[in-house]
């Protein structure tokens, strides 16, 4: 027998985001008010319009336009602050979030600001709040290799209690992937986990590329994975996860209409370690708990299935097996907690 998931129950079942931009996270307010402290022009001063975008290249520009906003460590520090607040009201107990120093350093601001305003924020917050957050530094592909080289010897030498590992985002479209394959294999040198945004509005391709030529261990959105039927056993066998983000996908890059159509449901059936990821909940306007509401009601998924999913972010993570052991015993237990309260048998 299953259970229905109610949108209530949903919001508060214990989550963990493994897909999450701390620039995408801003919440439209705070961004107004730095662009106004430092005297960056926006193209609307209306919170409810300040996010509007049609496609990945427009988004882009959007996220340039945040990301002049942020000057000082204290603005890094806030976005920060306010991400992991903004996870815990979501549900997110476990986070690993991606900073993309890229967009702010080609405008003057030292990554070293970028890192000390960041690492501050997600320390303070995971000591504040009942989260834990760790980050993952993100190079933008389309600076190039020598750029994603750069990042890579930044994070060999940052504080690794907090950083986990190196991706890489931005455009995926004229990107030649495999360009980067001797950073990623200088961040496996330096002992740094590796993922990629790859096949979220690029080809397959992308994916074969990330997995067999970049050694990366996860794989960001992998929308078009199911195009390749080779590629999709060989990363069901080899329990590559992917970080799906299905709102992200709808109205950010605009390749399905709607989440109904997204080939999340039919991964999952086939196998694939999917998780579920918001990527830019601030820029979005639609948190992690947002998200599971979405696909339980997308797909009818039941509350174990809802249940599963978040437990399969504890094994996608990039936690040491102690600390996946510990929070999947905290899961479950959460999880019995609240089927009790809501009058529910409990979770088989
Ligand atoms: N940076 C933030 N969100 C992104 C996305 N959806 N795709 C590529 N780069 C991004
Ligand atoms: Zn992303």
């Amino acid at each position: 027998m299953t259970t229905p998931a109610t949108e209530s129950h949903l919001r508060r079942l214990p989550k963990v985001e493994l897909h999450c931009h701390v620039e995408g996270a801003a919440r439209a307010t705070t961004i107004l008010e730095l662009a106004a402290r430092h005297g960056v022009s926006l193209p609307s001063v209306d919170p409810d319009e300040l996010f509007a975008f049609t496609d990945l290249n427009q988004f882009l520009s959007i996220y340039d336009v945040i990301c002049a906003s942020l000057r000082t460590a204290d603005d890094f520090h806030r976005i920060a602050y306010e991400a992991c607040e903004d996870g815990v009201a979501a549900g997110v107990r476990y986070r690993e979030m991606f900073f993309s120093p890229g967009f702010v350093i080609r405008l003057g601001v030292p990554v070293q600001t970028v890192w000390e305003g960041v690492s501050a924020g997600v320390r303070d917050a995971n000591h504040d709040l009942d989260i834990e957050c760790r980050l993952i530094l993100d190079f933008d592909k389309p600076t190039g290799p020598a750029h994603a080289l750069e990042m890579v010897d930044v994070a060999a030498r940052l504080d690794r209690d907090l950083l986990l590992g190196i991706g890489a985002d931005s455009v995926e479209r004229g990107i030649d992937h495999r360009a980067f394959a001797a950073a990623f294999a200088a961040a496996a040198h330096e002992g740094l986990h590796r993922t990629i945004h790859a096949g979220e509005d690029g080809p397959a391709d992308n994916i074969a590329a990330a997995v067999h030529e970049l050694g990366c261990e996860r794989v960001d959105h992998g929308f078009r994975l199911l195009d390749d039927p080779e590629l999709t056993a060989e990363i069901v066998d080899r329990r590559i996860p992917l970080t799906v983000c299905p709102t992200s996908n709808v109205v950010i890059a605009n390749v399905v209409p709607d989440v109904a159509s997204h080939p999340l449901a039919e991964q999952r059936r086939r196998g694939v370690l999917a998780t579920v990821n918001s990527d830019d909940p601030g820029m979005m306007r639609a948190d992690l708990a947002d998200e599971y509401v979405a696909v339980a009601a997308a797909y009818g998924y039941p509350l174990e299935e809802m249940e599963q999913i978040s437990l399969d972010g504890i094994e996608a993570s990039w936690l040491p097996d102690d600390g996946k052991a510990a929070l999947r015993s905290r899961f479950v237990a959460e999880f019995a907690a609240l089927r009790a309260e809501h009058g529910l048998p409990a979770r088989r």
